[in-house]
């Protein structure tokens, strides 16, 4: 399952260049993820390490970043190697994992979209939910399952496209079309409904799951103007996602 990330990892990690990175997803994302200082946090779907090592240098005490891609994996490792932070890095599958720990959080950006059924689904979240403290909180980003179809190419002045070729059911590829530097590269996620991510936060035993919007930063304002922005969160392409265990 899931998109091989082998292939794409030098590109995907340029994307995260793009200013919606910074401006809207990284300021979303931690603004749901509060203080760090101290905590223990284990990353799902790390990727090459982008938001692992801000972690890290946001005062998290321990940190471990899982991905099953090997080349993003290996991205990861030669940052780490070139600038030590004590982040541990580990090929594995989070559909897998199992228990490897007892963390503060367990944080995924970008995972849950990689499920393709219900089923799937479900295995994730059971290992999300196996690997945190009680208290502890998963915060994750993920593609937004209620921006309509018609509002796609709106996302393309952000430097990215989302299309589908068929109306949108449980399990539809959504084809995410990046253009960096004039480059583009492709990568599928997979359509389930809101519905369907509630239901299986819910029944692996998450006692809040609550969703937040995407929201713009101050700086984003004053770069760009609001108006630059506006679209991105009318029509919200992605979302993100507390659940308190
Ligand atoms: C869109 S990237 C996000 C990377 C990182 N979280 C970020 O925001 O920069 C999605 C990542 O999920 C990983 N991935 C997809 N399915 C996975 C799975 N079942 N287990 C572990 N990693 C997975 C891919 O290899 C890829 O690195």
């Amino acid at each position: 399952m899931t998109a091989n990330y082998d292939s794409i990892a030098q590109q995907y990690k340029k994307s995260k260049e793009l200013p919606f990175r910074l401006h809207i997803e990284a300021y979303t994302f931690f603004n749901l993820l509060g203080d760090l200082n101290g905590k223990s946090l284990l990353d799902l779907a790390c990727g090459e390490g982008f938001y692992t090592r801000q972690f890290k240098q946001k005062g998290a005490a321990r940190v471990v970043g899982v991905d099953n891609s090997d080349k993003m994996i290996e991205l990861a490792r030669q940052e780490e190697a070139s600038q030590p932070q004590e982040i541990e890095y580990i090929v594995a599958d989070v559909l897998e994992l199992g228990e490897i720990g007892s963390f503060d959080l367990v944080v995924a950006a970008y995972l849950l979209n990689y499920a393709q059924t219900k089923e799937q689904l479900l295995k994730m979240c059971q290992s999300i939910f196996a690997n945190l403290k009680p208290g502890g909180r998963f915060v994750t980003l993920n593609n937004n399952s209620e921006q309509p179809p018609a509002s796609y190419p709106i996302t393309e002045k952000y430097g990215f496209i989302k299309s589908v070729d068929e109306p949108l059911t449980e399990g539809t590829p959504i084809k995410y079309t990046f253009k960096v530097d004039g480059e583009k590269f492709s990568f599928d996620n997979y359509y389930l409904s809101q519905a369907t991510y509630e239901s299986a936060l819910r029944s692996v035993g998450f006692k809040e799951v609550r969703w937040q919007k995407p929201i713009v930063s101050p700086d984003g304002v004053r770069q760009e103007g609001q108006e630059f922005w506006q679209d991105f969160l009318n029509y919200a392409p992605m979302v993100g996602i507390e659940c308190v265990k």
